[in-house]
């Protein structure tokens, strides 16, 4: 990884659109995504959320947040009051990896050292983007942005990055579709009120 961060580094890109360009011609570490799915959103954008990584349907059509999860994010931020298009969308790793269940595509968690090797992305694109807040969806993110795994529950939040911009820990959007019908609600009225302190601290 300390060559390939290097080998990165020399590239040096300028603006956001040259980081991009990098990240749409880089191979999938694992191979069998369809396209590199990179951030969306206004550069200056007050507030940048962090996901994982793109789903099945991210992985079809190039855009992070489309698919299930991306739906119920999309419906708990205009809750919380805040504008989808406002705010900046992003993934900790930026190409789908899955497993094939007959005609299905199984997402699969990215490990520590696939995220690693996506961290130096992450970091110069949230540089451009300069967000005043950075919102960590979930623990991939979480360990995106501080480099240590460190569990929700405990961490969920106001948060320190150690970056020039605040942080906020809160769950994936995909973790309350996989939750019991009876644990739903409640979690996803929490996941709401998460996204009004967001909506607070990125004014
Ligand atoms: N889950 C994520 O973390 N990111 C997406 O873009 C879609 C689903």
């Amino acid at each position: 990884p300390a060559r390939a961060v290097a080998a990165m580094a020399d590239q040096a890109p300028d603006s956001l659109d040259a980081l991009n360009a990098i990240i749409k011609r880089s191979e999938p570490l694992v191979p069998g995504a369809t396209q590199a799915v990179l951030g969306e959103g206004p550069l200056g954008a007050s507030i940048a959320f962090v996901g994982e990584q793109p789903g099945d349907q991210e992985d079809h059509q190039g855009r992070p947040f489309v698919g299930p999860a991306g739906q119920l994010l999309s419906r708990a931020m205009e809750e919380a009051g805040l504008v989808r298009a406002d705010a900046y969308l992003t993934n900790a790793v930026k190409h789908f990896k899955f497993e094939e269940r007959g005609k299905r595509r199984i997402h699969q968690k990215p490990t520590a050292s696939e995220v690693s090797h996506y961290r130096w992305w992450l970091d110069r694109e949230l540089d451009f983007v300069a967000p005043k807040l950075v919102v960590a969806l979930g623990a991939t993110a979480v360990l995106a942005l501080t480099g240590k795994q460190i569990p929700i529950t405990r961490a969920r939040g106001p948060a320190d990055f150690e970056k020039p911009y605040a942080g906020f820990i809160t769950v994936h959007p995909s973790y309350l579709l996989r939750l019991p019908d009876e644990a739903k609600a409640q979690a996803y009225a929490d996941f709401v009120a998460d996204l009004r302190r967001v909506h607070e601290l990125g004014l």
